[in-house]
């Protein structure tokens, strides 16, 4: 067969004018056709489970994927399985750019999120990925967020004042120096993704009583905001065994945060100023 594609090629090149003949098109398919580089298929291999699929039991289910033709992130490879392989296959995400915090997940064994998670181009191993850890399974790789967003409003994440003048309505009456306004530089920042708290062996075993990294370190944010007026009150709230000093300073959190924050520090300065009466 290939003496016979052989002898075909030179038989053309010598025989200009049956070259002209071909046409257009097939000269592009077989100059594509020779410019395909080989396949570099990786295998994902994804937590599944259904919990409207009677007897459905959680597993891992592989995929392959061509990196060639795929984007260069985790989330680029789901979407790809979701939009040519597997339809129901179920994760969160929306921005895919670190902003939204919806598609945190636990890839090769750290939490993390996937849209900021680059592919290991390493073919002859599988990437893992599951949802993120100790947290509730709505679907496949999606947590359930529900105890994380109550415990995020049960710290009040707003701006309380204290004897406000209707004249102040209206008004830009809450201002802050440029050097007060730089405290909340590294805590603001924080998109909820809940990867710190879900990678907190404390916030594993406690998370109806403990508070968790996350959540912890917007407490901060809102004690330390110059414009706040119930820093006593927000700091008192968080006193007791378990909401704030469960935090034993494993600092998981800090290693693992996508956004390179640092709710271990966050936590060990609200510690600091209960200690100091502040
Ligand atoms: S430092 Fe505290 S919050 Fe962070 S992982 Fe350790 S115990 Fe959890
Ligand atoms: S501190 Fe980092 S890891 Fe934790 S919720 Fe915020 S952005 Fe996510
Ligand atoms: S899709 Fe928004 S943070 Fe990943």
């Amino acid at each position: 067969m290939a003496a016979i594609r052989l002898a075909r090629s030179s038989f053309l090149s010598a025989n200009p004018c049956l070259m002209a003949a071909i046409s257009p098109q097939v000269r592009l398919a077989q100059t594509a056709a020779a410019a395909q580089p080989e396949q570099r298929l990786k295998t994902f291999s994804i937590y599944r489970w259904d919990p409207e699929r009677p007897g459905d039991k959680p597993h891992m289910q592989n995929y392959q994927v061509d990196l060639n033709d795929c984007g260069p992130m985790v989330l680029d490879a789901l979407i790809k399985i979701k939009n040519e392989m597997d339809p129901t296959l179920t994760f969160r995400r929306s921005c895919r750019e670190g902003i939204c915090g919806s598609c945190s997940m636990n890839i090769a064994g750290s939490n993390t999120l996937a849209c900021l998670c680059k592919i290991d181009a390493n073919t002859s191993k599988s990437t893992k990925i599951y949802p993120l850890p100790h947290m509730y399974v709505v679907k496949d790789i999606v947590p359930d967020m529900g105890n994380f967003y109550a415990q995020y409003m049960s710290i009040e994440p707003y701006l309380k004042k204290k004897g406000i003048q209707e004249s102040d309505v209206g008004k830009e009456s809450y201002l802050q120096s440029v050097s007060d306004r730089a405290k909340l530089d590294g805590l603001y920042e924080c998109i909820l993704c809940a990867c710190c708290s879900s990678s907190c062996p404390s916030y594993w075993w406690n998370q109806d009583k403990y508070l968790g990294p996350a959540v912890l370190m917007q407490a901060y944010r809102w004690i330390v905001d110059s414009r706040d007026d119930y820093k006593k009150e927000r700091l008192q709230s968080l006193e007791g065994t378990y909401k704030l000093f469960k935090c034993h300073t494993i600092l998981n959190c800090t290693q693992v945060c996508p956004k390179g924050l640092n709710p271990a520090l966050a936590i060990a300065e609200i510690k600091k100023m209960l200690a100091q009466g502040k």
